[in-house]
């Protein structure tokens, strides 16, 4: 029987390294974990003890990896007692985790040309994912958030033909690897598209050539009515698109059913694990038309 998890999940005591909180309750935490940081892809992620009182553990996206250092970072944004437990951990302190968990994403070759759009704490696993393109040029990212972006957003330096000259400002992170990033958020943050990430995405997309656009495919993380944008966006532009969701969740091992979808394969209805089934999965399979 082939079991394509058994022996790639680690269970780790992870020391913390360092702990960053940022506004709006959002906190960037580096542990290491250097099996984990060795096995893990853009899109897996760790199914985190927050504290030894809280049984129920949370999923959160690994963000950047050093496998030769040994670290996992995931950024979080606090929603109850889970994560506020897990924000008051200190340097040194362990926390118990594993991972990596799920199939991540799975860059196509014949469709090189990659078009990242995250919102909120869905921004994470594409700042792995482009990590793993780059050098590649053809990448582009676009990113939406109603809280502060939990990076020091600067003004773009590399171009992005056809975006609104009101998305001025950029990640730097990504711009350091080459890939342009424009940035999204109806909250009136400084050098924003005022407006929805999608909304600024249609934009560019909107200027590119068909044989552009045939190159392309469309990676996703975000709350799920962003999502369904996204595949809405996608297939007016008859794009591809692989989706990571970020659904409710128990065990994270395949193992209680918690956490299934339906999606369609073939015409047909089939129930989905999004823990080791996804978290990413086809945007066509999940929300038909
Ligand atoms: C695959 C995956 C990746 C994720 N990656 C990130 C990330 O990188 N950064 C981030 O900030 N958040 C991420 N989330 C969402 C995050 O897991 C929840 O926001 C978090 O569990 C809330 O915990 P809490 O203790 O703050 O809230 P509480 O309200 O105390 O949580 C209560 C319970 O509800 C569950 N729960 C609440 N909201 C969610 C949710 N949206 N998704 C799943 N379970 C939820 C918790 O697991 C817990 O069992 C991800 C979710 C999934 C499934
Ligand atoms: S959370 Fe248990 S099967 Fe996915």
């Amino acid at each position: 029987m082939n079991r394509p998890h058994r022996g790639t999940i680690h269970c780790i005591d992870a020391r913390v390294i360092d702990q960053q909180a940022w506004p709006d309750r959002q906190f960037i935490i580096r542990l290491h974990a250097p099996a984990c940081a060795r096995s893990a892809k853009p899109g897996t992620f760790v199914h985190v003890r927050c504290n030894p009182d809280i049984p129920m553990r949370r999923p959160l996206s690994i963000m950047r990896v050093s496998a030769s250092e040994g670290w996992i970072e995931v950024l979080y944004k606090v929603v109850g007692h889970g994560l506020i437990a897990l924000s008051r951990a200190e340097p040194g302190e362990l926390v118990n985790l594993l991972g990596p968990v799920g199939r991540g994403f799975r860059p196509d070759p014949a469709r090189p040309q990659a078009v990242l759009i995250g919102g909120g704490v869905g921004i994470p696993p594409l700042v792995f994912l482009a990590a793993t393109l780059a050098p590649l040029p053809a990448a582009v990212a676009f990113l939406g958030s109603e809280s502060p972006f939990p990076f020091a957003a600067t003004t773009a330096q590399l171009p992005l033909p056809g975006t609104p000259a009101s998305a001025s400002a950029c990640m730097p992170q990504l711009e350091a690897l080459g890939i342009a990033s424009r940035l999204a958020s109806k909250a009136g943050l400084p050098g924003s598209y005022p407006g929805y990430v999608t909304d600024l995405a249609r934009s560019w997309l909107a200027t590119r050539s068909a044989a552009d656009l045939s190159a392309m495919t469309i990676y996703a993380c975000g709350p799920t009515p962003m999502l369904r944008a996204v595949q809405q966006l996608a297939t007016s532009f008859s794009l591809p698109t692989q989706l990571c969701m970020e659904e409710f969740m128990a065990c994270a091992v395949g193992g209680c059913a918690g956490c299934v979808v339906p999606v369609m394969i073939d015409g047909q209805r089939q129930m989905k694990r999004v823990c080791v089934d996804g978290p990413v999965f086809d945007g066509a399979t999940l929300y038909a038309k």
